[in-house]
């Protein structure tokens, strides 16, 4: 379970994140919905340590962010929004870094490494820079470095982003699959449809405030019956 409490964050003077509260059950696909800055990433580069928290605290599998990173690091998969990292390396050096960073013992992680790079067809560019990937495939490279370790706490800032039909679809089973182990799959969209297609359960975020959170048959309910979440409601399905 991930706990949120009363979570607040600052960027000079202007509040990012507003005493946010949720509670991210297990064994569930968990979407973190909203438009573009509603502050998405800025709560999931606290809850992972990245950023620190200004206000309030934050819990992964009963352990504090703020006081046990490390055994907090251990258990989470991050992907973050951006996969402009490590550029100079080839594909399988940085796969490699990923496996020794974990301590991923050599005959696990070659067949995991085939395993994840085959499903994301990435398997042949292993040896190229990834500086010379698409962006599509550095995505890619980065989600197989993060699963690579088998983390509990699946985390992902917009991970669907660029990926063509056939990733997205293998992700998206690879998230279900995960979530049906009864573990937690988090993760960021300003894209209504996507969350009605995969999650179980949604948060809907807007300037830095949870409007809504709850399963989603109740989502489109509120959306009828809340004129603020309609008025968000018509932006989230612009954005499409
Ligand atoms: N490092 C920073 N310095 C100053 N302001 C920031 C910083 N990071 C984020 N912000 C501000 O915090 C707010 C929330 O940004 P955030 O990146 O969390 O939004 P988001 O929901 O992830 O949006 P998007 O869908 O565009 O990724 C925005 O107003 C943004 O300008
Ligand atoms: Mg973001």
């Amino acid at each position: 379970m991930i706990q949120l409490n009363n979570v607040t964050k600052n960027f000079a003077g202007k509040q990012a994140v507003k005493g946010l509260n949720l509670t991210i059950p297990d064994g569930k696909i968990f979407g973190f919905l909203g438009p573009n800055g509603a502050g998405k990433s800025t709560t999931i580069k606290m809850m992972t340590g990245i950023l620190p928290i200004d206000e309030g605290s934050i819990t992964l599998n009963g352990m504090d962010i703020s006081k046990q990173p490390m055994d907090v690091k251990r258990v989470i998969g991050y992907v973050p929004d951006r996969s402009d990292i490590f550029l100079r390396l080839k594909g399988i050096e940085y796969l490699n870094f990923m496996a020794d960073v974990f301590n991923i013992p050599s005959d696990v992680r070659e067949e995991k490494i085939t395993y994840l790079t085959k499903s994301f067809g990435i398997y042949d560019a292993l040896g190229d820079h990834i500086q010379t990937y698409s962006h599509g495939m550095k995505q890619k490279i980065v989600v197989s470095g993060v699963l690579l370790h088998d983390p509990d706490i699946w985390i992902l800032d917009e991970p669907l982003t660029g990926l063509d039909p056939k990733s997205s679809f293998t992700l998206k089973e690879m998230m279900r699959e995960h979530a049906n182990k009864g573990k937690i799959v988090f993760f960021s969209t300003h894209v209504l449809e996507v969350v009605e297609q995969l999650c179980d359960e949604v948060a809907i975020i807007n300037n830095g405030q949870v409007q809504f959170q709850g399963a989603m048959s109740e989502m489109r309910q509120q959306f009828k019956e809340d004129d603020n979440l309609e008025r968000l409601f018509l932006e989230l399905t612009q954005n499409e």
